[in-house]
């Protein structure tokens, strides 16, 4: 890993976000330390190690010490001295409350439907949910203030805390604050929607720089801010994407975030685990896999893939018994109704669909509803002739690059969803909409039916998309643009 800030601007890197990077587990009196799965942590875990940073994150009083496999833990007998985490975490304490209202409450019943255009599942009417945010995003702020000096290089991230920037500018002028938006921002009509929308556009605006993932979130959060705001406090400069406000200017940019790829081309190519995936291959008598793997949400276009499974089958009836689809559906924030709601849509779906299609031993979909290790993961997408990554709507999607990443002898398809920030570089895959089952359906036959010369040159033109842009770039662009926005401000 390179140094992400020259040498010549020294100071921490300091991030913030909502989850925590690390969770203590307690097995009787033994601790376990477990990194939090997932694609920020995996970003920035092995920079902060490098550079002496701090991770400012929730403390969840509920989830301090979680036990393991129910064996009671042993606190008295732990020496929590003795616990060493890679780097420094400041948990910020919340209370139950700000918890089902800042968390399950604004950020994912409000932001995160309305930004990923579902305004059907936004709730606006909880009159908790917003005094909830700002009391929460205060307390990031307060705790950014009391840990940090003007030398570190803050960086907030995500819808959890978009008024963190504005709150600690109003508490240091001087210090360096960028935000990172992992989820789409959405188009103006949509955006425009959010009551409050004044107040979290200035919240963001506390920034030297704001990054998106690709050109159209950044495009379309300068015209919210062109249009929603007053003329005579703020103008946009559209060629250079910079913000003049407060006195200040805000630069706005695009870095697509992506995956460890080399990590995973070294766990993909161990032996053992090699071994495994072929053992997990015989466990399905059939020619020819699909694969996806998901959150269990909502915006993953989950019913929309199994209902153009369906219709494959019936348009293409040769692959009854010939091929078959393992879905993998995590378990998250399953305090939401929306998300109870869509885990029992989609077990009736898939119970539907394999009651009226399976035969003798064959089963055309596995479902899994449960976590999976990084390994596990890998070991289904390096299995699978295609992955279907079918979201409705997505800021990134890193299964879609992960994939890739696990195929390096060139096998398999990538089928995507032309709705995710994903489909903005990795131009070579099966490009979908969605909303349109029968071209899924489709889309996987033609998958299925590739000769595999163009399997494979569309594989490798992918696999170097995602070996050249990977993680360890995402941060170091993102770093760049940082330290030229103090440079210049
Ligand atoms: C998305 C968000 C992340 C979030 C993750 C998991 O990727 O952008 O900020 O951490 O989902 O969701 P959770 O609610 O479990 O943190």
């Amino acid at each position: 890993v390179t140094p992400v800030v020259s040498a010549t601007h020294p100071g921490r890197l300091v991030i913030v976000s909502n989850r925590e990077p690390y969770t203590i587990q307690t097995h009787g009196n033994e601790v376990r330390i477990e990194r939090m799965p997932g694609g920020l942590v995996s970003a920035l875990d092995p920079v902060l190690r490098l550079r002496d940073g701090l991770w400012i994150c929730w403390e969840d009083a509920s989830k301090k010490v979680v036990e393991v496999d129910d064996v009671a833990s042993d606190e008295d007998n732990i020496d929590w001295e003795k616990i060493q985490l890679p780097y420094d975490i400041q948990p910020v304490p919340l209370t139950q409350e700000e918890i089902n209202h800042y968390y399950y409450g604004y950020a994912n019943t409000r932001l995160w439907p309305l930004f990923h255009y579902f305004i059907s599942q936004c709730n606006f009417f909880d009159e908790r949910d917003w005094p909830s945010y700002v009391t929460a995003n205060q307390k990031f702020a307060d705790t950014v203030v009391n840990c940090t000096d003007a030398e570190d290089w803050i960086w907030v991230q995500d819808y959890h805390l978009l008024l963190v920037p504005e709150l600690v500018r109003k508490q240091r002028q001087n210090h360096r604050i960028s935000l990172f938006l992992h989820i789409p921002f959405p188009a103006l009509e949509v955006f425009k929607i959010l009551p409050k929308r004044d107040v979290i556009l200035r919240g963001m605006l506390g920034s030297d720089l704001i990054g998106f993932h690709i050109p159209d979130y950044g495009t379309y959060f300068l015209d919210a801010v062109e249009r929603l705001l007053p003329s005579e406090e703020v103008k946009v400069e559209r060629e250079h994407q910079r913000i003049y406000y407060q006195g200040r200017v805000i630069q706005v940019g695009s870095f697509p975030i992506s995956i460890d790829t080399k990590k995973i081309e070294t766990l993909v190519s161990n032996p053992s685990l090699q071994k495994r995936a072929q053992k997990l291959r015989d466990n399905y008598p059939v020619k020819y896999i699909g694969v996806s793997v998901d959150r269990l949400d909502y915006t993953k276009g989950i019913l929309e893939n199994l209902e153009a499974l369906q219709l494959f089958f019936e348009k293409y009836p040769e692959y009854i018994q010939k091929f078959a689809f393992i879905q993998i559906a995590s378990p998250t924030r399953t305090a939401v109704p929306a998300y109870q709601r869509m885990r029992e849509e989609v077990e009736q779906t898939v119970g539907r669909i394999n009651g009226l299609l399976s035969r003798d031993n064959w089963v055309p979909i596995h479902y899994f509803y449960r976590r999976f290790s990084l390994e596990d993961v890998l070991m289904y997408l390096m299995i699978a002739d295609v992955a279907m990554i079918t979201p409705l709507r997505d800021g990134m999607n890193l299964v879609a690059k992960e994939y890739c990443a696990a195929k390096v002898d060139l096998s398999g398809v990538l089928v995507l969803s032309e709705l995710t920030g994903a489909a903005y570089e990795l131009k070579e895959a099966l490009m979908i909409n969605p909303f349109y089952i029968e071209e899924m359906a489709d889309s996987l036959h033609q998958a299925l039916n590739l000769s595999p010369g163009v399997r494979q040159q569309k594989m490798q033109s992918l696999r170097q998309t995602v070996g050249q842009y990977d993680i360890h770039h995402w941060v170091q662009s993102f770093m760049d643009a940082f330290t030229d926005a103090i440079n210049h401000r």
